[in-house]
């Protein structure tokens, strides 16, 4: 298991805290939760205020296929996929991949990019419909933190289970007080956050030993 910042080449995102936190409300809370088009493409209060493909994880792609070693035949599942960007982008650098995603948002998967249609699988990553070891990479970016604890270990026993020792879970995370609370200012959807310290306890609980790294707002 090791620390390692495969989302390194993403651009950094635009995020005007003060904003979110006027706009923040339960109601606000409750409708991104929901990840329908609000959260997708309504406006930036109710999450990103616009997901369109730009072709930015075209360079993540490369460092997870480097990362894994993964190969055309190769099966690799992204949990919380959302429109199936990476999933597009894994098959655009690795021919012959079998790139797959799960998420929970009938949304996205409505408006899915077409490369990828059929690839992605409605489904809870509380539960994932696939035998044990089927894959040979299983991500989860930023989605197991939205999960309450219980079902949170549930769902980083279903990245072990699916590809034992070669999953890659990015969650929210914060090194300081000051992060931490810039952190809760700005979250909507997770339910679940912590230091470091605290994620490596839910993994070691868990039985986890894939990679992992941490979403701060610096
Ligand atoms: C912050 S977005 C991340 C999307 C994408 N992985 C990325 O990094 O751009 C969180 C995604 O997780 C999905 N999601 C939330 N809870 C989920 C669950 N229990 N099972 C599967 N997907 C879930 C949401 O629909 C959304 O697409």
């Amino acid at each position: 298991m090791a620390e390692v910042n495969l989302l390194n080449k993403l651009p950094k995102p635009k995020r005007n805290v003060q904003a979110r936190q006027t706009a923040k409300s339960q109601e606000v809370i409750d409708i991104s939760r929901q990840y329908g088009e609000l959260y997708f493409d309504g406006p930036r209060d109710y999450g990103y205020g616009g997901y369109r493909y730009d072709g930015r994880w075209i360079p993540v792609a490369e460092d997870i296929v480097r990362h894994f070693g993964l190969k055309p035949g190769d099966r690799v599942l992204d949990v919380g996929c959302a429109k199936g960007f990476l999933v597009k982008d894994l098959l655009h650098v690795c021919p012959g991949l079998e790139a797959f995603g799960l998420d929970i948002s009938t949304y996205a998967l409505m408006h899915c990019e077409r490369e990828v249609i059929g690839r992605l699988h409605l489904g809870n990553a509380v539960e994932l419909p696939f035998p044990d070891g089927s894959f040979q990479a299983v991500l989860a970016l930023n989605t197991v933190h939205n999960l309450e604890r219980p079902d949170l270990i549930r769902a980083v026993r279903e990245i072990q289970r699916l590809a034992p020792g070669r999953g890659f879970i990015q969650v929210d995370s914060y090194r300081t007080p000051e992060q931490k609370a810039t952190f809760e200012e700005w979250v909507l959807t997770a339910k679940f956050h912590d230091y470091p310290e605290g994620w490596l306890k839910v993994f070691a609980e868990a039985g986890y030993t894939g990679d992992y790294y941490w979403t701060i707002i610096e």
